[in-house]
């Protein structure tokens, strides 16, 4: 089973990706770490997303050597990588190996802005997950402050802003709900209950796949 999740920032798709992942045992792709590791790389070596083939080596390294942890959270990173995911090249270089990790047995869950509409259409669960701006900016916000950065909420809720801006009206994979995703908005939901609905939607799923197999 492939369970496809979207959504805006801070909307708690990655809470609810790795409570999926730990109950129903899959693995788990964060592919906004792949945009965030593919970004940082591009800042390091100050290469040219637009060139194909600077793009394609990129992730390539990025793949083998995965970069992980703070580095990829701070508040250049997160700008940067919402600019180079517009650009083509560095999109269809990450395509193959999120479309691989999706179909490898016995099934995955991966997150992101297009995974509903172009990563994995054919996903068995598709999810739009969201929540109100604010409450967004809060949760970003105090995860800032979890981890012991200096934050300030309207610096945040700025920045929140112009990437869902910027992601939604990009020519290339815009974020946007599938006609077929479920949304769940998570504002006034703790993560369990955002797993219980979740999962409610996915056993559905499943009693519908097992009533075409036995017809
Ligand atoms: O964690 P958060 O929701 O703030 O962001 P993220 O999922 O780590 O994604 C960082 C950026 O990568 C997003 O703002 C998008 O521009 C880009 N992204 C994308 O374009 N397509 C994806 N499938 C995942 C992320």
């Amino acid at each position: 089973m492939i369970i496809a999740i979207d959504g805006p920032a801070g909307a708690g798709k990655g809470t609810l990706s790795k409570l999926l992942a730990d109950y129903l045992g899959y693995p788990y792709l964060d592919t906004g770490a792949l945009y965030r590791a593919t970004a940082l790389s591009f800042i390091k070596n100050a290469a040219d997303p637009e060139d194909p083939t600077v793009a394609k080596s990129t992730v390539e390294s990025i793949i083998i050597d995965m970069i992980d942890g703070d580095d990829l959270r701070t508040s250049e990173v997160t700008l940067a990588s919402s600019k180079i995911a517009a650009i083509p090249a560095v999109r269809a270089a990450l395509l193959d190996y999120q479309r691989k990790f999706a179909h490898r047995p016995p099934g995955a869950i991966l997150d992101g802005r297009d995974i509903t509409t172009v990563v994995v259409p054919e996903a068995n669960v598709k999810l739009f997950v969201t929540a109100l701006l604010e409450v967004r900016a809060l949760r970003r916000y105090q995860e800032l402050l979890d981890r012991g950065e200096v934050s300030i909420y309207d610096k945040v809720l700025t920045e929140i802003k112009t990437r869902d801006e910027q992601d939604k009206t990009r020519t290339s994979a815009p974020m946007r709900k599938a006609d077929d995703a479920i949304e769940i908005d998570t504002s006034y939901l703790k993560p369990l209950g955002v797993l219980r609905i979740a999962l409610n939607i996915i056993s559905r799923r499943q009693k519908e796949n097992f009533k075409i197999l036995s017809l």
